[in-house]
């Protein structure tokens, strides 16, 4: 009787494992792919606000124009946002190029009054270009 229920148990604890593992999985994919539904949303509004406000006057992409590229910056953000975010509020010194820092300090004055989503926008932009 004893190995009857141990048995039972082990089965029911062995389908319930199958029964809620997959289901379990694609809620999480569910979840995964939507936050990087909003991630690629967030990034697209970045790319327009960083056009709108003239950034790509000096900054492209990936090759060096009048100011570092964005692959660049990057680099040396190594994809913390919140530290690029304080650059563009101006509360943090430059560390790319500080010697042309002149060219650059004008456009703070844009970023300075983003609003907190905005700036989360736009460096989610900077950031995903590698
Ligand atoms: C007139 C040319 C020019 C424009 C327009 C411009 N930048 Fe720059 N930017 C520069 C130069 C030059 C540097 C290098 C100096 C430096 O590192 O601060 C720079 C550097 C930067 C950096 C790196 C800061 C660091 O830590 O050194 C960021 C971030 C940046 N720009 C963001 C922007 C954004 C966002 C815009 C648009 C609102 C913008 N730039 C518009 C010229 C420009």
């Amino acid at each position: 009787m004893k190995k009857i229920t141990l048995l039972s148990i082990l089965f029911l604890s062995l389908s319930s494992f199958s029964i809620f593992k997959p289901s379990n999985r694609s809620l999480l994919s569910i979840k995964k792919t939507k936050y990087f539904l909003q991630e690629d949303e967030n990034i697209q509004k970045g790319k327009q606000i960083f056009i709108k406000n003239q950034c790509t006057l000096c900054h492209k992409e990936k090759t060096e124009g009048l100011a570092p590229a964005l692959s660049v910056i990057n680099s040396f953000y190594k994809g913390d946002k919140d530290k690029l975010i304080k650059f563009l509020k101006r509360e943090s010194d430059p560390i790319v190029m500080p010697e042309s820092f002149g060219i650059m300090a004008a456009n703070l004055f844009k970023t300075k009054r983003m609003s907190d989503e905005d700036l989360n926008a736009l460096a989610s932009y900077m950031l995903s270009i590698k």
